[in-house]
């Protein structure tokens, strides 16, 4: 990714998507027993900080991480003016280090199927393992092949004033990449601005997750289909995944 995307999709994001996060019951059944045994946590790609603020005011020491520096500017100005102690850094989930190993990372909204290749989950798995304690837990969900071809091949269309969105998905049968282009028409008085942001997805089969998950060094895989969680005609069964996967001792 460039360090431009997740420009204006990160200034709206919240006002456009807020309504389609359905993670509350997913984090409940995914997470939500680990949480009393939590004392520090990670939020990759954590986009405008939800759930880190959601971390801190649990008492948990969080950290936040993502290569967008407007989603780190805006998740540290949540947090500043929550008086809740997120500390934010802006890094690539690939090569990404913490001062100090946390119980628990967790990578939302099919974050993790942003990396520009396949074999870059190796790179991701890897460091997720080092920013964990040994027993540390990493939670992730997955868009799979079936959300590529129907999500991610489609168009779809948003209009919240000031901002008007369309985005042009596409996958070409048979690949695991996928490509969205998004217009965005902003209202600034009289005046409408286009912009334009590009983003793209790589997914895995299952099993490719699970090797990659063991070299990494994690056991205890756990999966969930994520149809039953979100109460929404987009999310098929099959197309995304809930992956809760513990570092070895
Ligand atoms: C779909 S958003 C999800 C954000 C957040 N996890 C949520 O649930 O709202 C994907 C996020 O991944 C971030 N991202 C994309 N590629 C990244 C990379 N290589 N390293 C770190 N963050 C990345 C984007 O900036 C964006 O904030």
């Amino acid at each position: 990714m460039s360090t431009g995307t997740y420009r204006w999709l990160a200034r709206y994001f919240d006002h456009l998507f807020e309504h389609q996060r359905p993670f509350p019951i997913a984090r409940k059944v995914v997470f939500g027993p680990l949480l009393p045994a939590v004392s520090s946590a990670c939020d990759l790609c954590c986009g405008t900080g939800e759930l880190a603020l959601n971390f801190a005011a649990q008492g948990i020491r969080t950290f936040a991480v993502d290569l967008s520096p407007d989603m780190c500017r805006i998740t540290r100005e949540k947090a500043r003016a929550a008086l809740l102690p997120v500390k934010v850094i802006r890094a690539d989930m690939r090569a990404f280090r913490l001062p100090r190993q946390v119980d628990l990372i967790t990578c939302e909204f099919d974050a993790i199927n942003h990396v520009p290749r396949k074999s870059d989950l190796a790179r991701v798995l890897k460091c997720a393992a080092l920013a964990l304690r040994p027993g540390g837990h990493f939670v992730f969900d997955t868009n799979n092949r079936l959300a590529f071809e129907t999500v991610w091949n489609n168009t779809w269309f948003i209009d919240k004033d000031p901002v008007a969105m369309v985005m042009r998905s596409t996958h070409k049968p048979g690949t695991d990449k996928a490509a969205c282009e998004v217009e965005f028409f902003i209202r600034e008085g009289q005046i409408w601005r286009r912009r334009h942001e590009h983003v793209e997805e790589v997914c895995w089969t299952m099993d490719e997750i699970r090797q990659a998950l063991a070299k990494a060094g994690f056991g205890e895989v756990q999966t969930w289909d994520a149809a039953p969680f979100f109460d929404d005609q987009l999310t098929q069964p099959g197309a995304r995944t809930f992956w809760r996967a513990r570092r070895n001792g």
